[in-house]
């Protein structure tokens, strides 16, 4: 027995080179048209990646300068509902037949914030809208992987056994929900419950799963505000102190993707 030869390490580590990096990456992004989606998307097909953006149909003008700048054969728009069946596998499809390949990382930016208090001026929060940010938030994240999920058992494994990756957004509401983010922060906390047990059960098809749960972020989100809020907001956080840059998310992804070793974790 003893240590294997130098030879044979050399040999490992030659074979076990990262996958997928992030130039054949095939990413399925959903919310992919605005903010912290449109941020990864970017980053994947400014390395040679390519892109399907899945996002609401009223969001397809936003990706009109995409499409043009790197190509419709390295990027795409589906009109996407993430929480259609129909939609999702439409938009795994556009991939397929547009010749990008099957997918093998899907981000999951798609979200709402819709603020309500349990008990507020208009009277007792609202249960549909509870449910409405629960199923866009929770149940179309868990659409989106398990149908993207289904798409990467069918790609021939990398040597180390790796057949794609999962990347979900929560948000720090997950641990922390403030006034009136009862539905947001119950919708991400299911996010970063669910990345664990699905990094377990997708384990054995090679398949990592792991969850970014942002801070706040300057994304259409937040544009919209007084500049005096986004100034006061951005003061509230020690360091750096500011708004993150949605570039910065999109460089957690491209570490998420092309680094092996991180699953089943939320990094907040
Ligand atoms: N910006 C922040 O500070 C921040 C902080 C923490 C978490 N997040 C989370 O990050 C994600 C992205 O947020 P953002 O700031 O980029 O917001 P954004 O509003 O700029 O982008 C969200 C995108 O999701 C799309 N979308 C909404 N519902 C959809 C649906 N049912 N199907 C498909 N697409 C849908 C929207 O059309 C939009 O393009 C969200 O899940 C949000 O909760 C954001």
């Amino acid at each position: 027995m003893g240590y294997p030869k130098i030879s044979s390490l050399l040999f490992i580590h030659f074979h076990s080179h990262f996958h997928p990096m992030l130039s054949s990456s095939v990413g399925i992004i959903t919310g992919g048209c605005s903010g912290l989606g449109r941020s990864a998307a970017l980053r994947i097909l400014r390395s040679g990646g390519s892109a399907v953006l899945a996002d609401l149909p009223s969001q397809s003008h936003l990706a009109d300068p995409l499409i043009e700048e790197f190509g419709a054969a390295k990027c795409a728009f589906s009109p996407t509902d993430v929480t259609s069946e129909e939609d999702v596998n439409r938009a795994l499809d556009k991939a397929e037949d547009s010749g990008m390949g099957v997918v093998n990382v899907a981000v999951n930016c798609a979200g709402i914030a819709t603020p309500s208090k349990v008990l507020g001026k208009r009277g007792v929060h609202d249960l549909e809208l509870f449910a409405n940010v629960l199923k866009v938030n929770t149940v179309g994240t868990f659409n989106v992987n398990r149908l993207s999920a289904s798409r990467m058992s069918s790609l021939p494994p990398c040597p180390s056994g790796l057949r794609g990756v999962l990347i979900n957004t929560a948000s720090i509401a997950a641990y922390d929900g403030q006034v009136g983010q009862c539905a947001y922060a119950a919708s991400k906390g299911a996010v970063v419950s669910m990345t664990l047990a699905m990094a377990r059960d997708l384990a054995p098809t090679g398949i990592r799963c792991m969850t970014i749960a942002p801070g706040l972020f300057l994304t259409p989100l937040l544009e919209g505000l007084p500049e005096k809020v986004k100034e006061e907001l951005g003061r509230q956080i020690p360091c750096p102190n500011k708004l993150g840059d949605p570039e910065d998310f999109g460089k957690m992804v491209e570490a998420i993707v092309t680094n092996p070793m991180l699953n089943g974790e939320t990094i907040r």
